[in-house]
């Protein structure tokens, strides 16, 4: 299908925030994109979704609190094609929350499999053999892999970065699996004078430190990687965290996830950036 066709609003806004007033702070409002596939989701589906051809089936994989499955839901529906999602948690239900329940009501057929079996397939890159594809009724679905990783999700992210007017000193943004800033920093030019900053969600990501920290010294772009704000790990916060966001929705009217722009919050909050910073919003939606 052709992009122009899709209802998603590209370019996102780049907005002044005053709420740190000590700091020359921008946010670039991914979370506008749409109300479900908000963020970053619509920057990782769009290229699978460009390719795919008409009417072709989708086998897509997340956990029960995931963002990619919603948006995956949605876009399937809206752009005529069958969904299955296989959930982690072979104790829960399309009606266990509301982010599961919204994946049925957008058509997802939802198949839920034991932790171990999830991490199985993790690992094995998500191969999944002829007999579960035939339990699943996903003979010939085409893979999606969970979050929406793959080739097409790094050019997509790196969208984000070929939408800045000018480059920003500092661009600091939250990270779970790291797609994101790979695909920005893909496009962005060697020895940039921008520096990226690294929020992880997650905690121990050593290995997509390791990733996101090779890509960015091939290319002479200096990165931080942040991992002591994670406020326990992903899905985790405290109420100082969910004070200071609170705080900054009551200032701004503008929405953040706890898990993580809320980080990214506290990141800026914690460090004294000086020139101009962009904030990159990941969006994050609840239901
Ligand atoms: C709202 C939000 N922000 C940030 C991220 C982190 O993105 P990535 O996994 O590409 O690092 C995610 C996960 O996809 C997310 O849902």
């Amino acid at each position: 299908m052709e992009s122009s066709q899709f209802p998603f609003s590209t370019p996102s806004p780049v907005q002044k925030l005053t709420a740190l007033p000590e700091l020359d702070l921008y946010i670039k409002r991914d979370d506008l994109i749409h109300p479900v596939v908000s963020g970053n989701k619509w920057r990782k589906l769009k290229g699978f979704f460009e390719e795919l051809p008409q009417g072709q089936a989708i086998l897509t994989f997340g956990g029960p609190y995931s963002n990619h499955l919603p948006a995956a839901a949605f876009s399937a529906k809206f752009l005529g094609h069958p969904i299955i999602g296989i959930v982690r948690g072979e104790e829960l239900n399309a009606t266990s929350n509301a982010n599961l329940a919204y994946c049925q009501s957008q058509g997802m057929k939802l198949h839920f499999i034991s932790r171990s079996d999830y991490r199985e397939l993790r690992n094995m890159g998500w191969q999944i053999s002829s007999a579960q594809k035939e339990l699943w009724e996903a003979t010939h679905a085409r893979t999606l892999p969970e979050g929406g990783a793959g080739t097409h999700a790094i050019e997509g992210c790196g969208e984000i970065w070929k939408e800045l007017a000018e480059e920003p000193d500092h661009l600091v943004l939250a990270s779970g699996t790291g797609t994101t800033v790979h695909g920005i920093l893909h496009a962005m030019p060697e020895n940039s004078k921008t520096h990226v900053h690294v929020v992880s969600a997650v905690k121990g990501a050593q290995r997509e430190c390791a990733a996101v920290q090779a890509t960015a010294q091939s290319k002479g772009i200096h990165l931080h990687w942040e991992d002591d704000l994670h406020f326990g790990g992903f899905g985790k916060w405290t109420p100082e965290l969910l004070a200071l966001r609170a705080q900054f929705e009551s200032a701004t009217g503008i929405p953040i996830d706890p898990n993580y722009n809320a980080k990214v919050l506290a990141y800026l909050h914690r460090q004294q950036l000086s020139g101009k910073v962009l904030w990159l919003h990941t969006g994050g939606v609840s239901f």
